[in-house]
This record gives C-alpha cells, structure tokens and sequence, in this order.
C-alpha cells in the first residue's frame, strides 16, 4: 500500500483530488468509483474548481457510487444521488446520465443489486474507485461479519453505523436501516484504489488496516490483498 500522509484536511483534499485528475487526463473516458461521506467533501469541491477553471474536463467519464440507502427516493435531501448532485455531479461539466448510484427507490433490492453489478461489468469495470472507511472498518456498507458478500447487495446497516450517520438526521431514529452497498468483490474488481481517511476518530481503524492482517470484522483489512492501494491520509490518523 502507498502511503501519503497529509498535514491537514484541506491538503489531503488536494492531494486526493490531483490523484483522480491524472487519471482522468490518462484516460478521459476513466470509470471512476466515487463515495459519499464527510471525507471526500473537500476532493470533489478541488474537483469542482479545477473542472470550472477549465484544468479539467469530466465530459466522457463514467462514475459509479458505492452505496445508497434503502429505501430511498433519489429526491429525498439524505439520499446519496442527492449528497452527490450537491458536492459534484451540479458543478461540473459530467453527462448526468453517466452518474450512476444503486437505486434506493428499486421495487426489489436484490434485482438491482444485480442491474448494478451487470452495469460495472458492462462498463469495462472500475478503473479508480475512491474509498472512505468507517470508525467499525466497513468499506461501502460491507459491515463487519463472519463473512463478506462478494456483489452488490442489500445489508441491514451496524448500530455503530446507525449512530455514526445519525448527525446528518433529527433523530437517530430516522436513519435508514438498511442501504444497498456494492460487494467486497465489486470494489475488488477496481484496478486502482484510492482510499481516504481523516480525524482521530479513524485511528484505531487505520492501525487495523495497517496491521497487514485480514479480518472480515473489519473489512477495510481486506484491501492488503489489494494490488494497488493508495492511502491518502492526514497526520493525525497516524500518531
Ligand atoms: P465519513 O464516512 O467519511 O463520513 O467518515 C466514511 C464511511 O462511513 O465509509
């Protein structure tokens, strides 16, 4: 793994966000896997600038999200179509209809686990996916557990996931329970990843990741198998 340390939020931003520019000026047609959460809010606002400063252009490129509550209307302000809409896709120059998020909104969760995993596979797979951890070490909505599923797939959300996502709701009470996630294997499958992780409250999960141990209770571990990951990391994460 490849490790860049950052001394804070704003520079690892930046960092992350030069690290998706060149390979979308390699390859502008780049399938791009992207997150939602408050970690990447910075790299798409640097993404953002550097697309409305004409440096970057997002006009062929493909991106597919992660994970989506379930169920969820696309509308709804706390779905991810929506987070993403507001920190990305409304600043730049993308065609929307080559942003794709698991459909919160889909009659059955399973078929479109499917539609979704036949989608990566139709587009030529991933070719960066961008990644966040949780404090609980789960990547996407992959929870800890005695076993990972490999596709895209409907989970029922972790308590500590609940409580950890409920500062972006009244009550924790109306956090979704249940989310659509892409699998261990669907993320897998990327060929680069870029893995993001700020703030103290991450420490204990990046000495976990870091332990070059695997551990499916704590899923992020799974990325030491992983050929080419890069960590972009603040400093804080690491004392
Ligand atoms: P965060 O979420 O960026 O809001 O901490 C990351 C995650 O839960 O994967």
């Amino acid at each position: 793994m490849n490790i860049i340390v950052c001394r804070n939020y704003e520079e690892m931003s930046l960092r992350a966000a030069r690290i998706v520019a060149e390979q979308i000026k390699a390859k502008p047609n780049l399938v791009l896997g992207l997150a939602t959460g408050s970690t990447p809010e910075g790299m798409y606002a640097q993404l953002a600038d550097m697309n409305q400063k004409g440096e970057l252009s997002f006009k062929e490129v493909t991106t597919v999200n992660l994970d989506e509550y379930y169920p969820i209307a696309p509308a709804n302000d706390q779905s991810y179509r929506y987070f993403m809409n507001r920190h990305l896709f409304d600043h730049i120059d993308i065609d929307k209809a080559n942003t794709h998020v698991p459909d919160g909104a889909a009659a059955d969760p399973a078929a479109e686990g499917k539609r979704y995993e036949e989608l990566i596979s139709d587009l030529g797979g991933i070719d960066l996916q961008v990644l966040g951890i949780g404090r609980n070490g789960h990547i996407g909505f992959n929870e800890p557990d005695s076993k990972l599923i490999l596709d895209t797939h409907v989970t029922d959300l972790t308590e500590s996931t609940i409580e950890a996502n409920s500062r972006f709701f009244a009550s924790p009470s109306d956090v979704p329970r249940r989310a659509l996630t892409m699998g261990i294997g669907s993320i897998f499958k990327a060929k680069k990843i870029l893995l993001m992780i700020s703030g103290v409250e991450k420490k204990a999960a990046v000495s976990a990741l870091l332990e070059r141990t695997v551990d499916t209770n704590f899923p992020a571990t799974m990325l030491n198998l992983h050929p080419d990951v890069t960590l972009v990391c603040t400093a804080d994460v690491l004392d």
